[in-house]
């Protein structure tokens, strides 16, 4: 049995791939692999370990004839045909649950350093900027007691909404589904997406890219949202129309924006984003602590080698 692992993982994780398969073929560079060379890598595997920046579509199974499973390190799989790998009898598995809180961190940490300027300011003082105290320098809206509304109630919403409790924050959450915990323990409210929009002083969005998110927030929603309020994502880039997210913030429609996530990324230095004052990009960093990293590595070796050993997935898809 072969395996081709798109990216060197941590120890801990090419122990497990190594002892479930015979032939171990791991890709060295830091860069992903390129279309022909992952088309080339795949002929003659049994399983796949990928990441997020792998796309892997009709035209990848098809070039890997004997592929069983395919398995993503990342809880997002909008790069994996999910139901081309199904009718071809392909697992495809992913990691969620162990990045949860540690996501919830970082779009928590990106929606204080969003609202109280934290790059901006550092950035003010190491250019020599700083003067003097002065009343209103650098100043941002409050976040303790401010309402957030949280797009997408799964999991890592669940968490983000525990995190601004503890803030004593208002919350709302749009989702395709109740969830009676967050209304429970956080006092989270149900309503719509519009409502949420037009009542928030921060959107942080927590949805998966499918059909019906992307573009979940555009032109039209941007326009609900308050002046003052912040924009949080994330999730997926796709999920915001993101030159309609530009526009708002450039006529300022909108107070500013946190993103983890962009529609191509690594983002282009050209990108009309980096132009702009009230925003904090982050190089998609959620779930990028050393144990979640970890855990994430492990959990798709796992998923890897059950798939290989034609056993269930410790995590499948669908
Ligand atoms: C990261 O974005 C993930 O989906 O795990």
């Amino acid at each position: 049995m072969k395996a081709f692992v798109t990216r060197v993982l941590p120890e801990e994780a090419m122990k497990i791939v190594r002892a479930g398969a015979e032939i171990v073929d791991v890709w060295p560079h830091e860069l992903p692999p390129g279309r022909e060379e992952l088309l080339t890598k795949v002929a003659d595997v049994e399983g796949l370990l990928c990441l997020l920046t792998d796309k892997i579509d009709a035209d990848i199974l098809s070039a890997a004839p004997r592929l069983k499973v395919v398995s993503q390190m990342a809880v997002g799989y909008d790069n994996i045909d999910v139901p081309a790998c199904k009718s071809r009898g392909i697992a495809v598995g992913n990691t969620p649950g162990v990045l949860t809180e540690t996501t919830a961190d970082l779009a928590f940490a990106l929606l204080l350093a969003t609202a109280r300027k934290i790059v901006e300011a550092e950035k003010f003082l190491r250019q020599g900027d700083w003067q003097t105290w002065s009343p209103m320098l650098l100043t941002g809206p409050d976040i303790h007691h401010a309402t957030l509304g949280i797009v997408g109630m799964g999991s890592i919403g669940f968490e983000m909404a525990r995190r601004a409790h503890g803030f004593e924050m208002e919350i709302l959450y749009a989702s395709t589904r109740q969830n009676s915990d967050a209304e429970n323990h956080f006092g989270a409210k149900l309503v719509d997406l519009d409502t949420l929009l037009s009542s928030s002083d921060f959107v942080s969005l927590h949805t998966p890219l499918n059909a019906t998110t992307r573009n979940l927030i555009g032109r039209r929603e941007l326009a609900l949202m308050k002046r003052t309020a912040i924009l949080i994502n994330s999730s997926r880039g796709p999920v915001i129309d993101q030159s309609a997210l530009i526009k708002a913030l450039e006529k300022g429609k909108l107070a500013g924006a946190g993103l983890d996530v962009f529609e191509q990324e690594p983002l282009p230095l050209s990108d009309p984003l980096l132009t702009l004052p009230n925003v904090v990009l982050l190089p998609h960093i959620g779930s990028a602590s050393i144990a979640t990293r970890t855990r994430m590595a492990v959990l798709a070796a796992e998923n890897l080698v059950a798939g290989i050993q034609g056993k269930p997935l410790p995590n499948p898809i669908g």
